[in-house]
Protein backbone atom coordinates (compact mmCIF):
# COMPACT_ATOMS: atom_id res chain seq x y z
CA UNK A 1 0.00 0.00 0.00
CA UNK A 2 1.52 3.48 -0.77
CA UNK A 3 1.60 5.76 2.75
CA UNK A 4 1.84 9.56 1.46
CA UNK A 5 3.03 11.63 4.70
CA UNK A 6 0.56 14.74 5.63
CA UNK A 7 2.98 17.62 5.61
CA UNK A 8 3.98 18.67 8.93
CA UNK A 9 5.49 21.67 10.95
CA UNK A 10 6.60 21.82 14.67
CA UNK A 11 6.19 25.14 16.20
CA UNK A 12 9.00 24.57 19.43
CA UNK A 13 9.11 26.57 22.15
CA UNK A 14 12.57 26.97 22.95
CA UNK A 15 12.50 28.71 26.62
CA UNK A 16 14.04 31.53 27.51
CA UNK A 17 17.35 30.98 26.69
CA UNK A 18 20.01 28.17 28.44
CA UNK A 19 19.53 24.84 26.45
CA UNK A 20 18.87 22.68 29.76
CA UNK A 21 15.54 24.46 29.76
CA UNK A 22 14.15 22.27 26.53
CA UNK A 23 11.90 19.80 27.00
CA UNK A 24 12.74 16.04 25.93
CA UNK A 25 10.16 16.48 22.87
CA UNK A 26 11.73 19.56 21.54
CA UNK A 27 15.41 17.80 21.63
CA UNK A 28 13.68 14.80 20.08
CA UNK A 29 11.72 17.10 17.29
CA UNK A 30 15.42 18.90 16.53
CA UNK A 31 17.24 15.86 15.89
CA UNK A 32 14.44 14.46 12.93
CA UNK A 33 14.20 18.58 11.46
CA UNK A 34 15.71 18.90 8.42
CA UNK A 35 15.40 22.65 7.95
CA UNK A 36 14.47 24.95 10.93
CA UNK A 37 13.15 28.97 11.16
CA UNK A 38 14.61 30.44 14.13
CA UNK A 39 13.75 33.69 15.70
CA UNK A 40 16.37 35.62 17.29
CA UNK A 41 15.86 35.74 20.80
CA UNK A 42 16.32 31.64 20.84
CA UNK A 43 20.12 31.19 22.04
CA UNK A 44 22.82 29.43 19.66
CA UNK A 45 23.22 26.52 22.02
CA UNK A 46 19.52 25.79 21.57
CA UNK A 47 20.62 24.92 17.67
CA UNK A 48 23.43 22.08 18.79
CA UNK A 49 20.56 19.81 18.31
CA UNK A 50 19.61 20.29 14.91
CA UNK A 51 21.56 17.63 12.76
CA UNK A 52 24.16 19.19 10.85
CA UNK A 53 22.52 18.98 7.81
CA UNK A 54 19.98 20.73 9.09
CA UNK A 55 19.03 24.12 6.86
CA UNK A 56 18.69 27.04 9.60
CA UNK A 57 16.76 29.77 7.88
CA UNK A 58 17.22 33.16 10.74
CA UNK A 59 13.36 34.87 10.69
CA UNK A 60 14.49 37.00 13.65
CA UNK A 61 11.37 39.64 14.27
CA UNK A 62 13.06 41.96 17.03
CA UNK A 63 11.48 45.57 17.99
CA UNK A 64 13.31 48.26 16.23
CA UNK A 65 15.37 45.83 13.97
CA UNK A 66 15.28 44.69 10.32
CA UNK A 67 12.61 42.12 10.63
CA UNK A 68 10.93 39.31 8.43
CA UNK A 69 7.59 39.71 7.41
CA UNK A 70 5.12 37.38 9.03
CA UNK A 71 3.63 36.31 5.76
CA UNK A 72 7.62 35.71 4.47
CA UNK A 73 7.46 33.60 7.39
CA UNK A 74 4.34 31.54 6.61
CA UNK A 75 5.29 30.97 2.53
CA UNK A 76 8.44 29.60 3.58
CA UNK A 77 7.30 27.11 6.15
CA UNK A 78 4.44 26.21 3.96
CA UNK A 79 6.88 25.51 1.05
CA UNK A 80 9.19 23.95 2.67
CA UNK A 81 6.99 21.15 4.30
CA UNK A 82 5.51 20.81 0.72
CA UNK A 83 8.73 19.75 -0.33
CA UNK A 84 8.77 17.31 2.13
CA UNK A 85 11.30 18.60 4.75
CA UNK A 86 11.25 18.38 7.85
CA UNK A 87 10.33 21.52 9.23
CA UNK A 88 10.57 23.08 12.52
CA UNK A 89 9.84 26.55 13.54
CA UNK A 90 11.95 27.52 16.47
CA UNK A 91 10.52 30.40 19.06
CA UNK A 92 11.75 31.91 22.34
CA UNK A 93 10.01 30.98 25.64
CA UNK A 94 6.58 29.41 24.37
CA UNK A 95 5.02 29.78 20.90
CA UNK A 96 1.77 30.44 22.28
CA UNK A 97 2.72 33.47 24.78
CA UNK A 98 3.06 36.50 22.96
CA UNK A 99 4.61 34.17 20.07
CA UNK A 100 2.42 34.45 17.03
CA UNK A 101 2.55 30.32 17.46
CA UNK A 102 -1.10 31.06 17.39
CA UNK A 103 -1.24 32.59 13.71
CA UNK A 104 1.46 30.74 12.02
CA UNK A 105 -0.40 27.60 13.56
CA UNK A 106 -3.57 28.74 11.56
CA UNK A 107 -1.61 29.74 8.17
CA UNK A 108 -0.56 26.70 8.18
CA UNK A 109 -3.78 24.75 8.17
CA UNK A 110 -5.14 26.77 6.11
CA UNK A 111 -2.82 25.18 3.59
CA UNK A 112 -3.58 21.44 4.43
CA UNK A 113 -0.38 21.11 7.13
CA UNK A 114 -0.57 19.35 10.38
CA UNK A 115 0.72 21.44 12.95
CA UNK A 116 2.49 19.74 16.32
CA UNK A 117 2.91 22.64 19.12
CA UNK A 118 5.77 21.96 21.86
CA UNK A 119 5.36 24.43 24.78
CA UNK A 120 8.40 26.38 25.95
CA UNK A 121 9.06 27.75 29.23
CA UNK A 122 8.07 31.35 29.05
CA UNK A 123 10.26 34.12 30.26
CA UNK A 124 7.36 35.37 31.92
CA UNK A 125 7.38 32.77 34.02
CA UNK A 126 10.70 31.27 33.78
CA UNK A 127 12.52 34.90 33.95
CA UNK A 128 11.01 35.85 37.33
CA UNK A 129 11.68 32.47 38.70
CA UNK A 130 15.26 32.75 37.91
CA UNK A 131 15.38 36.00 40.32
CA UNK A 132 13.68 34.52 42.95
CA UNK A 133 10.24 35.79 42.13
CA UNK A 134 7.47 32.90 42.32
CA UNK A 135 4.91 35.20 40.26
CA UNK A 136 1.66 33.41 41.97
CA UNK A 137 2.88 33.05 45.52
CA UNK A 138 -0.05 32.88 47.52
CA UNK A 139 1.10 35.04 50.19
CA UNK A 140 1.01 37.59 48.10
CA UNK A 141 -1.12 37.09 45.11
CA UNK A 142 -4.41 35.25 44.24
CA UNK A 143 -2.87 34.71 40.51
CA UNK A 144 -0.37 36.85 37.81
CA UNK A 145 -1.81 38.17 34.26
CA UNK A 146 1.01 38.22 31.04
CA UNK A 147 0.26 41.07 29.10
CA UNK A 148 2.44 43.36 26.84
CA UNK A 149 3.61 46.49 26.71
CA UNK A 150 4.33 46.67 23.18
CA UNK A 151 2.93 50.39 21.98
CA UNK A 152 0.17 48.97 19.69
CA UNK A 153 -2.98 50.38 18.08
CA UNK A 154 -5.23 52.16 21.32
CA UNK A 155 -7.51 49.42 21.30
CA UNK A 156 -4.03 46.80 21.78
CA UNK A 157 -3.49 48.88 24.92
CA UNK A 158 -4.04 46.48 28.23
CA UNK A 159 -6.67 47.83 30.86
CA UNK A 160 -4.33 49.45 33.27
CA UNK A 161 -6.95 50.21 35.58
CA UNK A 162 -9.07 47.11 35.49
CA UNK A 163 -5.76 45.28 35.76
CA UNK A 164 -4.74 47.61 39.32
CA UNK A 165 -7.65 47.04 40.73
CA UNK A 166 -7.66 43.05 39.86
CA UNK A 167 -4.62 42.79 42.30
CA UNK A 168 -2.70 40.51 40.23
CA UNK A 169 0.72 39.81 39.92
CA UNK A 170 1.81 42.17 36.68
CA UNK A 171 4.19 40.03 34.35
CA UNK A 172 4.79 42.90 31.63
CA UNK A 173 6.55 41.14 28.60
CA UNK A 174 7.99 44.11 26.15
CA UNK A 175 7.70 47.11 28.20
CA UNK A 176 11.27 48.11 28.71
CA UNK A 177 10.92 51.09 26.20
CA UNK A 178 8.01 52.34 27.18
CA UNK A 179 8.68 51.93 31.04
CA UNK A 180 7.29 55.28 31.92
CA UNK A 181 4.38 55.54 29.82
CA UNK A 182 3.66 52.66 31.37
CA UNK A 183 4.33 53.26 35.04
CA UNK A 184 2.20 56.84 34.95
CA UNK A 185 -1.06 54.46 33.51
CA UNK A 186 -0.26 52.19 36.78
CA UNK A 187 -0.25 55.37 38.60
CA UNK A 188 -3.30 56.87 37.38
CA UNK A 189 -5.20 53.85 38.17
CA UNK A 190 -4.04 53.72 41.63
CA UNK A 191 -1.54 52.10 42.07
CA UNK A 192 0.45 52.87 44.57
CA UNK A 193 4.22 54.54 44.00
CA UNK A 194 5.75 51.90 46.27
CA UNK A 195 4.68 48.64 44.83
CA UNK A 196 7.67 46.42 44.50
CA UNK A 197 8.85 45.89 41.40
CA UNK A 198 11.56 43.87 39.63
CA UNK A 199 13.28 44.02 36.16
CA UNK A 200 15.11 40.82 34.65
CA UNK A 201 17.01 41.14 31.19
CA UNK A 202 18.27 37.86 29.45
CA UNK A 203 17.29 35.96 31.39
CA UNK A 204 19.06 31.89 31.73
CA UNK A 205 21.90 33.17 29.54
CA UNK A 206 25.05 34.09 30.45
CA UNK A 207 23.87 38.27 30.13
CA UNK A 208 21.08 37.87 32.52
CA UNK A 209 20.79 41.18 34.49
CA UNK A 210 18.42 41.77 37.61
CA UNK A 211 17.04 45.00 40.20
CA UNK A 212 14.20 45.13 42.23
CA UNK A 213 12.89 48.68 42.97
CA UNK A 214 9.55 49.96 43.12
CA UNK A 215 7.02 51.11 41.20
CA UNK A 216 8.11 54.78 41.19
CA UNK A 217 11.62 54.09 40.42
CA UNK A 218 11.38 51.61 37.22
CA UNK A 219 12.16 53.83 34.72
CA UNK A 220 15.67 55.20 36.53
CA UNK A 221 16.33 51.53 37.51
CA UNK A 222 16.28 50.41 34.50
CA UNK A 223 18.14 53.28 32.81
CA UNK A 224 20.81 53.17 35.82
CA UNK A 225 21.42 49.56 35.67
CA UNK A 226 21.41 49.49 31.75
CA UNK A 227 18.47 47.01 31.42
CA UNK A 228 17.21 46.46 28.33
CA UNK A 229 15.21 44.09 25.59
CA UNK A 230 14.15 41.52 26.26
CA UNK A 231 13.45 41.92 29.49
CA UNK A 232 10.56 41.20 31.76
CA UNK A 233 8.57 43.58 34.29
CA UNK A 234 7.13 42.13 37.32
CA UNK A 235 4.81 44.61 39.44
CA UNK A 236 3.57 43.41 42.55
CA UNK A 237 4.08 42.14 46.24
CA UNK A 238 5.55 38.83 44.85
CA UNK A 239 8.85 40.41 44.30
CA UNK A 240 9.14 40.97 48.37
CA UNK A 241 9.50 36.90 48.35
CA UNK A 242 13.02 37.66 46.06
CA UNK A 243 16.46 37.37 47.78
CA UNK A 244 17.27 40.87 45.74
CA UNK A 245 14.11 42.24 47.92
CA UNK A 246 15.42 41.46 50.87
CA UNK A 247 18.77 42.30 50.63
CA UNK A 248 17.72 45.52 49.63
CA UNK A 249 16.16 45.58 52.37
CA UNK A 250 18.79 44.69 54.87
CA UNK A 251 20.96 47.54 53.19
CA UNK A 252 18.33 50.26 53.69
CA UNK A 253 17.68 48.68 57.27
CA UNK A 254 18.77 51.21 59.45
CA UNK A 255 21.79 49.48 61.92
CA UNK A 256 20.44 49.07 65.42
CA UNK A 257 23.04 49.63 68.22
CA UNK A 258 22.37 45.71 69.12
CA UNK A 259 24.14 45.46 65.62
CA UNK A 260 27.04 48.10 66.55
CA UNK A 261 27.96 46.12 69.77
C1 LIG B 1 7.85 38.52 21.21
S1 LIG B 1 7.93 38.23 22.94
C2 LIG B 1 8.18 36.50 22.96
C3 LIG B 1 7.81 35.87 24.27
C4 LIG B 1 8.07 34.37 24.27
N1 LIG B 1 7.20 33.69 23.34
C5 LIG B 1 7.92 33.75 25.66
O1 LIG B 1 7.00 32.97 25.88
O2 LIG B 1 8.74 34.05 26.53
C6 LIG B 1 9.52 38.87 23.32
C7 LIG B 1 9.59 39.37 24.73
O3 LIG B 1 9.68 38.29 25.64
C8 LIG B 1 10.48 38.67 26.74
N2 LIG B 1 11.65 37.79 26.77
C9 LIG B 1 11.95 36.80 25.94
N3 LIG B 1 13.07 36.16 26.32
C10 LIG B 1 13.50 36.77 27.43
C11 LIG B 1 14.58 36.56 28.32
N4 LIG B 1 15.47 35.58 28.14
N5 LIG B 1 14.70 37.39 29.39
C12 LIG B 1 13.79 38.36 29.62
N6 LIG B 1 12.75 38.60 28.81
C13 LIG B 1 12.58 37.81 27.74
C14 LIG B 1 10.87 40.12 26.53
O4 LIG B 1 9.87 40.93 27.14
C15 LIG B 1 10.82 40.24 25.03
O5 LIG B 1 10.65 41.56 24.60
Amino acid sequence: MNTVSVPTVTLIGAGPGDPELLTLKAIKALRRATVALVDDLVQPGVLRYLRRSARVVPVGKRGGCASTPQAFIHRLMIQEAQRGETVVRIKGGDPFVFGRGAEEADALRDAGITVDVISGLTAGIAGPAAMGVPVTDRRYTRGVALVTGHAGPAADEPDWAALVHSRLTLVIYMGTQRLADIVQALRAAGMNADTPAALISHAHTPQQKEAVCTLASLAHTAAQQRIASPAIIVVGDVVKASPAWQAMLNVDAPVTSAQQA
